[in-house]
């Protein structure tokens, strides 16, 4: 062992350096025990298409996620929402799930189309689908749970896609106001916190770039891209100020927006070209949405240079730009940064010619993960807890030091027979993640209000349909029943809530420190004994082979 590991020092002096990313932090890997504030939140979320099922009940129109999952080939095995988890009849059951757990906050979504079935107020409400919501609402308040309701959840009306081409058009700003405004007047006297949008970016660049998600657009140019997301951050301001002006004082609520940020490191932290490439992926994939709205009103730097690219890409075409109208229309509209949290990255400059061979500004930056990163049962999704503790304090200096929500974070198991109730991998997720949440509020003093655990129960995962599972509680998709079974996960998040946190002495935390080493050991750190040196010897390898060359 030893001569292996003398030889895994001679090698990665000889062929590379190895980075330890992040290594200059010492807390990075250690356990913080302790309680979260007063009054913290600890949530659980769905969303609309992904649970209800009752796709074409009782009025409801036909959104975009019905259209592109009824076309064969766009989902995994052909599976749809029809019936998902049946949450339109067995909403009840599943408050008192929540209850059990000690849950005080749950976040869902309203479908557009249940409510408003052509997607116009003009084309008439949907008394049922309004019903369904009220019902929902007081189930909620009445088991003392509150709701956080997200507008939008990407299940946009049909009809708003074949009439008007969806999100690229800018019509949509005033119909997703009207919506927004019907929601706010009807639902407002209980529903306190309010998200416009869910994760804007992946509507915009599966739905209207790759063409991987519903409406299917594919159009390589990014003109599309970004033509939906800027209707989108209209649309977010115009519901902002509709609220701020017309509902806030009577119903004292609060509206944000839900984006997902991404963390990134840069592949060498010694070379500039490496760490501006990382200042690029930060300002494409974390600052679209954000910097409008939580800076000033426009796009960050990197994007509108981007911009004038897109623009010579597509002759005669008008790309989006913000007016300085605009800009102070839309600089400061939210009450709280809403925060989904799933990827951190490596980041490497790469010196390519934009416009050659269809290169976008994009391809400038090459994005990579850490070999001994353990993976998900999704293909982006790797294990990185400090990379959420990082990100918050970069939200905290970029973004004005806002109140923090986060609004989903969590993992997938693929599904297999038997099924997975022993969820071990996401134990430690949890675990891990929600400790570097409170690394971020007492060491970095992040005002990081909530944490809400993606998802309830498995859902429809999009694309991928039930392939899947995010869920705390297992549902059963073969059952007509849709039965849920709690996961070994959802036993530990009820301690968590229990505890509000890990407090010293408690249970919860006795547990946490018993599984910390094995929960933490799969990267480089924790390296004790010699499956660890076997590990950092492959990880050695590997780095040199892929991070970075000499
Ligand atoms: C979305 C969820 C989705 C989850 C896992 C987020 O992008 O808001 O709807 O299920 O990530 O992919």
């Amino acid at each position: 062992m030893l001569l292996l590991m003398t030889f895994s020092v001679l090698l990665s002096t000889a062929c590379c350096v190895v980075y330890d990313y992040g290594a200059y932090d010492a807390t990075r890997d250690a356990f913080l025990p302790g309680r979260f504030p007063d009054g913290f939140s600890f949530s659980t979320a769905t969303a609309a298409y992904q649970i209800e099922g009752a796709w074409n009940a009782s009025g409801k129109g036909e959104s975009i996620w019905d259209r592109f999952s009824h076309t064969p080939g766009k989902v995994d095995r052909g599976d749809t929402g029809d019936v998902a988890c049946d949450s339109y009849n067995k909403y009840r059951e599943d408050v008192q799930l929540m209850k059990n757990m000690g849950l005080r906050d749950y976040r869902l979504s309203l479908s557009w189309p249940r409510i408003f079935p052509d997607g116009t107020l003009a084309g008439g409400v949907n008394q049922d689908g309004v019903d369904y919501y009220n019902n929902v609402i007081d189930e909620l308040i009445a088991n003392g749970i509150t709701p956080m309701v997200t507008l939008y959840h990407w299940d946009l009306p049909q009809a708003l896609q074949e009439k008007y081409g969806g999100w690229v058009n800018e019509t949509l700003v005033e119909h997703f106001n009207d919506f927004a405004t019907f929601a706010f007047q009807t639902f407002g006297d209980r529903v306190k916190n309010w998200i416009t949008f869910n994760e804007p970016k992946p509507v915009c660049n599966k739905g209207y770039e790759t063409g991987t998600r519903a409406p299917g657009v594919r159009d390589l140019t990014l003109l599309s891209a970004y033509r939906c997301g800027h209707t989108i951050i209209k649309a977010h301001a115009r519901a902002y100020h509709t609220y701020d002006r017309g509902f806030r004082s009577s119903q004292g609520g609060i509206v944000g927006i839900t984006l997902n940020l991404d963390w990134a490191e840069p592949r060498d932290p010694d070379l500039p070209t490496d760490v501006q490439a990382t200042d690029r992926y930060m300002q494409i994939y974390s600052g679209w949405f954000a910097h409008p709205i939580y800076v000033d009103g426009d796009y960050p730097p990197f994007i509108k240079e981007g911009l004038q690219q897109v623009d010579l890409a597509n002759p005669g075409e008008t790309v989006p730009s913000f007016s300085a109208e605009d800009a102070a229309y839309i600089a400061g509209t939210a009450d709280f940064f809403g925060l989904n949290h799933y990827k951190t990255r490596i980041v490497t400059s790469r010196d390519i010619t934009v416009g050659t061979a269809g290169q976008t500004f994009r391809d400038t930056i090459e994005a990579t993960v850490a070999p001994e990163w353990p993976q998900s049962a999704s293909s982006w999704l790797y294990v990185v807890p400090w990379g959420l503790r990082r990100l918050l304090k970069h939200i905290k200096q970029t973004y004005g030091d806002p109140d923090v929500y986060i609004t989903e974070n969590g993992r997938s198991d693929p599904d297999v027979q038997p099924p997975i109730l022993e969820d071990t991998d996401r134990v430690c997720y949890y675990m891990t993640y929600i400790d570097e949440v409170l690394k971020a509020i007492k060491d970095d003093d992040v005002k990081v209000k909530s944490y809400t655990a993606w998802s309830f129960m498995d859902n429809f995962e999009w694309d991928k349909g039930y392939t899947e599972r995010f869920g705390l509680f297992y549902v059963d998709f073969t059952d007509p029943n849709r039965p849920r079974t709690p996961k070994r996960s959802a036993g530990f998040y009820t301690d968590i809530i229990a505890n509000n946190g890990f407090p010293e002495g408690a249970d919860v935390t006795k547990m946490v420190n018993d599984m910390w080493g094995q929960c933490r050991g799969s990267g480089t750190a924790g390296l004790h004994d010699s499956n660890g040196l076997l590990a950092l010897f492959f990880t050695i390898i590997a780095l040199c082979t892929s991070l970075k060359w000499t």
